[in-house]
């Protein structure tokens, strides 16, 4: 089976980014293929609300996000990692979920097949408070784009009071849940 990671936080090396590797370890050790997708080194603008729009769930805007759209088209499951910005999603992260309105209006509205097979799908999110209403909001905005991609919200890990880069290798016991949750992914 195929796992792809979706790295939302700017910070090579930081909390997300081990976070993710863990998952995506405990992925491999159960066999899948595992890859990675680091959206800030992407090249992709903002959704248009093109007026213009496709009929078969396809954006039109050929940059960055292409790539985007056809690996979450081959993965059997998506794990999607944000660090809370402002009490949400990071920027890069709601950018790219952004650009699946053509995807959510192929299905919704014109209620046809927007092309995304049907997938397991996890939520990774940092944050240096203990908010929980933070990690809420950023988890009803990342539950929208998962039903949008036709991925069902299996497993969700959400760590508080990690802050500086790195810190999260403090705390070994957020790492073996990654890997875990990796391994049941894959499982
Ligand atoms: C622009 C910005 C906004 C942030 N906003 C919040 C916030 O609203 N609440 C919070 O708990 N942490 C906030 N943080 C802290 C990050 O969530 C925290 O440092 C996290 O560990 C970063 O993960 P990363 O290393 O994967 O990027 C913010 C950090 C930045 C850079």
């Amino acid at each position: 089976m195929k796992v792809l990671g979706i790295n939302g936080s700017p910070r090579i090396g930081g909390n997300i980014d081990i976070l993710l590797d863990k998952v995506l370890e405990g992925a491999e050790s159960k066999g899948a293929d595992i890859e990675k997708i680091v959206l800030n080194k992407l090249k992709f603008v903002p959704c248009q609300e093109c007026e213009e729009m496709t009929y078969d769930g396809s954006c039109l805007i050929k940059d960055g996000m292409q790539e985007v759209y056809k690996k979450i088209k081959e993965a059997d499951a998506v794990i999607f990692a944000s660090p809370i910005f402002f009490g949400s999603l990071s920027a890069q992260a709601k950018m790219m979920i952004d650009r699946f309105q053509c995807a959510w209006r192929a299905k919704y509205i014109l209620k046809k097949d927007n092309g995304y097979k049907k997938i397991q799908s996890a939520f990774i999110c940092v944050e240096a408070s203990t908010r929980k209403d933070f990690l809420e909001n950023a988890k009803a905005v990342t539950k929208n784009f998962f039903v949008t991609i036709n991925a069902n919200y299996k497993y969700e890990l959400f760590c508080q009071g990690i802050e500086f880069k790195a810190d999260i290798l403090r705390h070994q016991g957020y790492l073996k849940k990654a890997f875990k949750l990796g391994a049941k992914i894959a499982s």
